[in-house]
């Protein structure tokens, strides 16, 4: 395929991207054609599925928050996706104006548009980077000198785990960040699930076949898992729109509309 004037070359237009589809739900303008005709067909079978994506994001903005308040002043959020609206770098530093984030996502898009949105701030980074291979993650974050590992940091991994299938042994990518975090770090992690999910939630599941990023769906307990022994905040792995939800009136009747999970837990190892 024919790439438009100034993208580069690994931008792959041949098939829709996850970043791109997420991006086009939440409303921004990195996206194509491809993209937008996945989104449509996948919207058409879940209308519920925009606002389940915003919902992720406003889950993200509430972790975030009770991390700011338990102190944490660092975060690596990754699969941050296009950085499209309210980044976690504006929800942190809106508190504390010396949080430092560093973006890590598997997207040249969604790399090169944060690249392009944080160059010149000196509080943030931007790593392209595979969940899948955290220690490279890790040691490129330690290169970019920004977060300091000796101290608490907050792991994001919101709507991104997910995208790891079995084969690729999540569970082993957890345990490696947890076992870099020093005591009080928390992590954050928000997860498709196919419990309490209508047949359609389930087929839609079936086409992100398509980008280069399938989804797995898991269980919640399967989802818990994925915290290890770091104790886990009040509620618990919910429903992600039930997690701390600011308002009761933001809680719709039916919580479990958004087909996923949210929950957060802390590192209560002392130093060793
Ligand atoms: C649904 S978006 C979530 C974006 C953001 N975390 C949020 O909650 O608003 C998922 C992101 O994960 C990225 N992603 C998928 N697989 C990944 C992997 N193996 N390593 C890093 N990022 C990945 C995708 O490119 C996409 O940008």
């Amino acid at each position: 395929m024919q790439q438009p004037d100034g993208l580069p070359a690994e931008i792959d237009l041949s098939r829709p991207s996850a970043a791109r589809v997420y991006d086009y739900f939440l409303g921004g303008a990195h996206n194509f054609d491809i993209d937008r005709q996945l989104a449509a067909q996948i919207a058409a079978m879940t209308p519920n599925l925009p606002a389940t994506m915003r919902a992720g994001r406003e889950f993200l903005r509430r972790a975030v928050r009770v991390l700011l308040d338990a102190g944490i002043d660092q975060f690596l959020d990754i699969g941050s996706g296009i950085p499209t609206v309210g980044n976690v770098h504006e929800v942190a530093q809106a508190t504390n104006p010396k949080a430092r984030v560093i973006y890590v996502d598997i997207d040249p898009v969604a790399v090169a548009h944060s690249r392009d949105l944080l160059a010149g701030n000196d509080t943030t980074g931007v790593i392209h980077g595979d969940l899948r291979d955290p220690d490279r993650i890790l040691s490129e974050a330690r290169r970019l000198d920004l977060l300091d590992f000796d101290q608490p940091v907050g792991i994001l991994l919101a709507g991104v785990v997910h995208f790891v299938p079995d084969t690729d042994r999540p569970g082993d990518v957890l345990a490696t960040l947890r076992a870099t975090a020093a005591p009080g770090s928390h992590l954050v992690i928000s997860h498709s699930t196919f419990e309490d999910q209508p047949q359609e939630m389930l087929d839609a599941q079936r086409l992100s076949a398509r980008t280069a990023t399938e989804i797995t769906l898991r269980s919640r307990a399967e989802i818990t898992a994925f915290f290890g022994d770091w104790t886990l905040l009040e509620p618990g792995v919910v429903h992600m729109e039930l997690w701390r939800a600011d308002s009761p009136s933001e809680v719709t009747v039916d919580g479990q509309r958004f087909g996923a999970f949210g929950g957060v837990a802390r590192n209560d190892r002392s130093a060793g």
